[in-house]
């Protein structure tokens, strides 16, 4: 074999290994077993009892902001005119005074964009 396509295999190679050593790096799966369990942080005002302190969840992906007509929601979180998807979501469990600002969620934010990929994967589960 000529030494330039043996260069240009072993390149080849490497390229690819690195490759699928990169694959489950770059697309981790998220995981809602795990978000279950993160997701105690928020049961403790998301949950269905008349009195708790926020909004239910059940439901909440693909639900328009600020919908439930048994919970008075702040001003703000009533003009966000956001539908609440993925990626609305992510921003708001990560940020949710830059997402919606002046909305009424005492909740500073989670840090991990794992932890909140994988509750959003659980709040999926919730219908
Ligand atoms: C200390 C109480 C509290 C905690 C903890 C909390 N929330 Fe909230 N959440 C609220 C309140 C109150 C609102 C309503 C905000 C408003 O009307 O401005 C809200 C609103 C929301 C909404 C909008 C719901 C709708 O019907 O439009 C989502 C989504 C949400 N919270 C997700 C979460 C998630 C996910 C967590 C956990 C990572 C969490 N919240 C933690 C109190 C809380």
């Amino acid at each position: 074999m000529p030494i330039r396509s043996l260069i240009a295999a072993s390149f080849c190679i490497a390229g690819s290994i690195a490759f699928l050593a990169g694959v489950p790096r770059l697309a981790p799966a998220a995981d809602a077993g795990r978000g279950k369990t993160l997701y105690a942080a928020c049961a403790a005002c998301h949950s269905e009892k008349p009195d708790a302190l926020g909004p239910n969840l059940k439901g909440v992906v693909g639900r328009k902001a600020a919908a439930l007509d048994d919970f008075r929601y702040s001003a703000p979180m009533q003009r966000a005119d956001l539908v609440w998807n993925d990626a609305n979501l992510k921003a708001y469990i990560l940020d949710p005074q830059a997402t919606v600002k002046g909305n009424r969620m005492p909740f500073g934010g989670l840090r991990e964009g794992r932890d909140v990929d994988d509750i959003v994967a659980y709040l999926k589960t919730l219908n």
